[in-house]
């Protein structure tokens, strides 16, 4: 339907009596389900008064590990430490160059940075907002030491060329997986698909613990054995110091809070994809699918929405914004400004529409509710107040109103521009 067509038939207006605000994230719902264990399990720490690393931190690092089929799980402080770590560990540093993509959260490109490498911005693919892999292919120079893709929104990055390229050139491939626990690229586990995966637990991610954490997963055992020294100032043993590392090591606290977490996990990942399969018929159904563009699950992934980002078109991004707060539906722009236009890589030469897949990522990119407590009526609102920021009258097609609310089985489901399916 376009915006101007007449609205003669009223009786289909989806606008019901009482709207209510829906949050982007709401971790308090969430919290209610799993509240009475995490309390006894601070309660345990606070009896123990074990605060730092110890059994708690083990155990997670174990149960994480076995979550990721990886053969070593080391945790840190926060998923930027679990980049620098890794960067650390694989002696990358003055002189060397990290092939990255531009459009992510800035920790990527600072940790490059933080070791002292050069952060070597590569375009993405507008499909999927990942690195393209043709583009890292072009940037593979004699001071190349390591290629870190972003499992960016929660889906796995194009791993199978990227290996090939670093297998080639001999590269490491430290994976962001901060946005990615429990993703799967061709039926492996982000984490595990290059040398080491690096994992954030700030609040918001699928595993969000109460405060910041993070962990890096390697099958490397000499790998392993470094990343656990490098976290604790470098220290092998009895204050030996046989480099300098830093301070970066999981609380207590936060391991438990995880730990229970972890166990619903892989529920909370199937509501978050039963979530994004409701979007896609409401946008159909509401037929929005001509101004806003659903995001895209590539073949062999399981898609795990840390976010659920549509891309709003015809440069109305920002307006659909706005509507959207003012009708108090949470929404965010992840990210704004891609990397190589952000003022501190100034040096390094980028400018606007070298990278233009970002850049218009950036333009156009709206994130979405998509926890797995959202309700079928809640994502309808938010779909009925997306049409109304584009000027439509909210109104689901003749069909789906006759089908019910909610489609139930047995109705068949209608066409979808782009599959949202695992
Ligand atoms: C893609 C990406 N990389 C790195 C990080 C850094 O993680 P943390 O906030 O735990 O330091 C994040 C977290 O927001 C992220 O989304």
């Amino acid at each position: 339907m376009s915006a101007d067509r007449p609205q003669t038939d009223r009786s289909q207006d989806a606008a019901p009596a009482a709207e209510r605000p829906i949050p982007l994230i709401d971790l308090v719902a969430q919290h209610r389900e799993i509240a009475p264990a995490v309390l006894d399990a601070v309660q345990k720490i606070f009896a123990e008064q074990r605060f730092i690393l110890g059994d708690e931190v083990a155990e997670f690092e174990h149960d994480v590990g076995s979550y990721c089929d990886s053969r070593e799980a080391i945790s840190c402080a926060s998923g930027t430490d679990a980049l620098l770590l890794a960067l650390m560990a694989l002696d990358i540093g003055r002189g060397d160059e990290v092939v990255t993509s531009p459009f992510t959260f800035f920790a990527t490109g600072s940790s490059i940075a933080r070791v002292g490498a050069r952060p070597v911005f590569v375009d993405i693919d507008p499909v999927s907002f990942n690195i393209d892999p043709r583009a890292v292919e072009e940037k593979i120079g004699p001071r190349t030491r390591a290629i870190m893709p972003v499992h960016l929104f929660g889906q796995c990055a194009e791993m199978e060329p990227l290996c090939r390229i670093a297998t080639r050139s001999g590269l490491s491939i430290v994976e962001d997986a901060c946005q990615a626990i429990g993703a799967e690229y061709q039926g492996r586990r982000a984490g595990v698909l290059g040398s080491v995966g690096c994992f954030s637990f700030f609040p918001t991610k699928n595993l969000g613990g109460a405060g910041d954490g993070g962990l890096m997963t390697t099958d490397d055992l000499t790998l392993a054995k470094r990343l656990r020294r490098l976290r604790v100032h470098g220290d092998a043993g009895q204050y030996e110091h046989v480099e300098i590392g830093i301070n970066s090591r999981l609380d207590a606290l936060q391991a438990a809070v995880l730990r229970i977490k972890l166990k619903s996990l892989d529920q909370w990942t199937l509501g978050r994809q039963r979530n994004a399969r409701r979007y896609a018929v409401l946008f159909q159904e509401y037929n929005l699918l001509d101004a806003i563009e659903l995001p895209v699950v590539l073949p062999g992934r399981r898609h795990v929405y840390n976010q659920y980002c549509v891309r709003v078109l015809d440069g109305r991004r920002d307006q659909v914004l706005k509507s959207l707060r003012e009708q108090k539906v949470g929404c965010a722009i992840y990210y704004p400004k891609p990397l190589h236009l952000q003022t501190c890589f100034a040096d390094l030469g980028y400018k606007a529409g070298m990278l233009p897949h970002s850049e218009r990522a950036s333009a156009e990119v709206l994130a979405l509710p998509i926890y797995a407590e959202l309700s079928a009526d809640d994502q309808e609102q938010v779909v009925r107040s997306i049409a109304r920021a584009l000027g439509r009258t909210p109104k689901r097609s003749l069909q789906s109103v006759l089908a019910g609310p909610n489609r139930r089985p047995g109705v068949p489901a209608p066409l979808v521009r782009y599959n949202t399916e695992e």
